[in-house]
């Protein structure tokens, strides 16, 4: 089932995000519906803060750039419970989006290397340095989990420079091909 996607100003989108228990109902069924989601609105990925839920699930697809990018060839996964223990390696800058900002794009410095720590779809532990595009990607969406969106690591200036995009999005002016909740009032 495709969901709505929760875009900026929407008050989960700003919450910490808990970890679930191994029972947590119906986990099966939301993974399946967030990789639908993700999917439909053409997106690398997706944490459930973003679909309403502020628990720690987030879907990632890979695949969809495995032409550029070989490595990631069937990388479609699910990351529970998911923390980062540790950012370093390199800082780069790379150009990122949103599925909760649509239209805004900016670029994003991070670092290339991180320690994560998640359990996998058949909730098996795992404890991994992870790096290079997942490394990004990875912490963009456990940001998300932590209440925190892509826009909070831009300059002063490039905020200001959004600021008319980011209140067009209060007033729930949403330009994009999928289903949004915004905060219209
Ligand atoms: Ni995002």
């Amino acid at each position: 089932m495709i969901l709505p996607i929760y875009t900026y100003g929407q008050p989960v989108l700003r919450k910490v995000a808990e970890d679930i228990a191994p029972d947590y109902p119906d986990l099966k069924e939301l993974i399946a519906n967030m990789f639908e989601t993700m999917d439909h609105a053409d997106g690398v990925g997706l944490a459930a803060p973003q679909i309403g839920l502020p628990i720690r699930v987030v879907v990632i697809n890979l695949d969809v750039l495995s032409d550029d990018l070989p490595e990631y060839k069937g990388f479609r996964k699910a990351f529970i419970n998911a923390h980062i223990l540790e950012v370093s390696g390199e800082e780069e800058s790379m150009e990122e989006g949103c599925l909760s900002l649509p239209g805004i794009h900016e670029t994003v410095k991070r670092g290339n290397k991180i320690h994560v720590q998640y359990l996998d779809e058949n909730l098996e532990a795992h404890d991994e340095v992870v790096e290079g595009y997942l490394a990004r990607v990875m912490q963009h969406e456990f940001d998300h989990l932590e209440g925190k969106m892509f826009i909070d690591h831009l300059s002063p200036l490039r905020k200001q420079m959004i600021k008319g995009k980011l209140n067009a999005l209060l007033k729930g002016k949403a330009h994009c091909t999928y289903r949004v909740k915004t905060v219209k009032k």
